[in-house]
């Protein structure tokens, strides 16, 4: 079974084929075209977003299918991101897609972003199954989900205000780094200390595997504007550290309880701040090998994962057929 997959929900333009044999995903090829427009607004503005995706759409999906040495004729399955994400955006990659799908008399299927990150774990590791515990953090998303099986998951959890991403963005953007700050802050806090400055710990009231961040941003807000420009100036690696060390320690916290309580084979951890280094240390020292990280071209957005979700959901479910529309707030685990 081969797919063309396309994935176009936030700023990457992204275009895969990919292969399945049996339970394994091979990823032929792999394009991700990232919009660096966003950078001087400080956030994705989505009118812009949607624009640029009109504009190299074609290129991207053309270099996926030479790449891969394939033509659309050769594929036995075409997907698209349904959702969630900027609606416009969803839109231009579902709307190609599908008339790919059409032009050459194949099935379509729409596929969750969301089950897309869950599924970069299995392209991480190709020996990984059902069941396993996930945490997907990302830009836009913070969510704990129990996968049961390929296309089974219970969501266990989620963020009650920002995503992690967000809290390193917005965090960032307090400290004066540009857009998007958590690959600066990653790199800041590297030559900073951890203990400099104590945060304080989220409190939640619900019960269950939930997360918080807002109190953070608010707090690094206040910290900054006490201190004044100069002090955080010279000490900006070691504030970075310490902000970036509550975000990691909170998401530790959450998980390791769902750990000792659940007692999962694996814990995947999927989406683009699974690329944080001293997330990924403290969930080693910790969790050993029975931590999955996704790869760092599978772990921010791309088509890839988009491509391995839908096979199995073809395989399962069947095809979605050219009526399928976009679902901007698509739930984390709505098939
Ligand atoms: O998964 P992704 O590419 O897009 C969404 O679906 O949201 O994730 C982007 C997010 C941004 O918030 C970015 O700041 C964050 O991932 N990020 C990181 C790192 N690299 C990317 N956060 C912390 N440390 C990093 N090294
Ligand atoms: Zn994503």
């Amino acid at each position: 079974m081969r797919v063309l997959a396309v994935e176009t929900s936030c700023d990457e333009t992204s275009a895969s084929v990919v292969e399945m044999r049996g339970d394994r995903f091979e990823v032929l090829s792999l394009v991700v075209k990232s919009q660096v427009i966003h950078e001087e607004f400080g956030g994705i503005v989505p009118e812009l977003a949607a624009r640029a995706h009109i504009e190299v759409i074609y290129d991207v999906v053309k270099k996926s299918l030479a790449d891969a040495g394939t033509h659309p004729k050769a594929l036995d399955l075409v997907a698209a991101t349904k959702g969630p994400g900027l609606a416009a955006s969803l839109i231009v990659g579902l709307q190609f897609a599908k008339t790919v799908a059409l032009a050459v008399d194949k099935p379509f299927v729409g596929v969750n972003h969301l089950i897309g990150h869950i599924y970069s774990a299995y392209l991480s590791d190709p020996d990984l199954r059902p069941p396993f515990l996930a945490l997907i953090v990302s830009g836009g998303h913070t969510e704990l989900v129990w996968v049961e099986g390929w296309y089974s998951f219970r969501l266990l959890g989620h963020t009650l205000d920002d995503a992690a991403g967000e809290a390193f963005d917005k965090g960032g953007r307090t400290l004066g780094l540009g857009y998007p700050a958590g690959p600066k802050i990653d790199r800041l806090a590297r030559r900073g200390k951890r203990d400099f400055h104590r945060f304080p710990k989220p409190k939640i009231k619900r019960r269950g595997y939930y997360f918080s961040f807002s109190g953070l941003k608010t707090a690094l807000l206040h910290y900054v504007r006490n201190k004044g420009e100069e002090y955080v100036r010279e000490n900006l690696p070691h504030i970075a550290a310490s902000y970036q060390e509550a975000i990691v320690q909170h998401l530790y916290d959450v998980v390791s309880r769902a750990y000792s309580e659940l007692k999962p084979p694996k814990i995947a951890v999927v989406g683009g701040v699974a690329l944080n280094s001293r997330l990924r240390e403290v969930f080693r020292e910790s969790f050993g090998d029975k931590v999955l990280f996704a790869r760092p071209e599978y772990c921010t957005d791309n088509a890839a994962m988009i491509g391995a979700a839908a096979l199995k959901k073809y395989e399962i479910f069947g095809e979605d057929g050219q009526g399928v529309g976009v679902y901007p707030s698509l739930g984390v685990v709505e098939v």
